[in-house]
């Protein structure tokens, strides 16, 4: 890790180490050594890449559930990244947008699924610039890399 982005996570811990009194872990240095430090955002961001790419998929090819489901462990993966830096950094980036998808998936709205799926892109950038990673930069898939997984509809 580099040292300006500890620093920046030091800080986002700090100021809300109050607010996580129910995470049963230590915030000393000790729980450096707990299983529970990995996976770490790094390792959960690697997931999220690929649910984001799989519910862009999902969606294009009309198989709602799949994109469903993709959202719902995209919320998995973001819940556990609030459990590592705590605070409202994950809501206040990609709350929003994820409601909205959640929404247009709900309708089956294939033009608002586009709207709420860039801004969650933007949302993900935005958290990644804050945090001092903004050099990663996600957009739009163009290109579906599971040949081993159906993505349209079943019957
Ligand atoms: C809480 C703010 C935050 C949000 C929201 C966020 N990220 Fe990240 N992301 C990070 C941080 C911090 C890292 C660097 C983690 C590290 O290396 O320890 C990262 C790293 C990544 C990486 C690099 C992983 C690798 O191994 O190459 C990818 C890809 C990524 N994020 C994708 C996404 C996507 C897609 C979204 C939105 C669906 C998203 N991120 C939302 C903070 C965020």
């Amino acid at each position: 890790m580099r040292p300006r982005f500890a620093a920046v996570i030091a800080a986002v811990m700090l100021t809300t180490l109050t607010a996580n009194a129910q995470d049963k872990r230590p915030a000393d240095a000790s729980s450096a050594t707990e299983p529970a430090d990995f996976p770490g955002v790094g390792e959960i961001m690697a997931l999220q890449q690929m649910r984001h790419i799989k519910l862009w998929f999902a969606g294009h090819a009309g198989n709602w559930r799949l994109a469903d489901y993709e959202i719902g462990e995209l919320k998995e993966g973001f819940d556990d990244v609030t459990k590592l830096l705590g605070g409202d950094i994950v809501d206040s980036h990609v709350g929003a947008p994820i409601a909205a998808l959640e929404k247009a998936i709900d309708v089956k709205d294939r033009a608002g699924f586009d709207t709420a799926f860039d801004k969650l892109s933007a949302g993900c950038n935005a958290c990644h610039h804050t945090l001092d990673h903004g050099f990663i930069a996600i957009h739009r898939p163009t290109w579906l890399p599971y040949s081993d997984q159906s993505f349209t509809p079943p019957k």
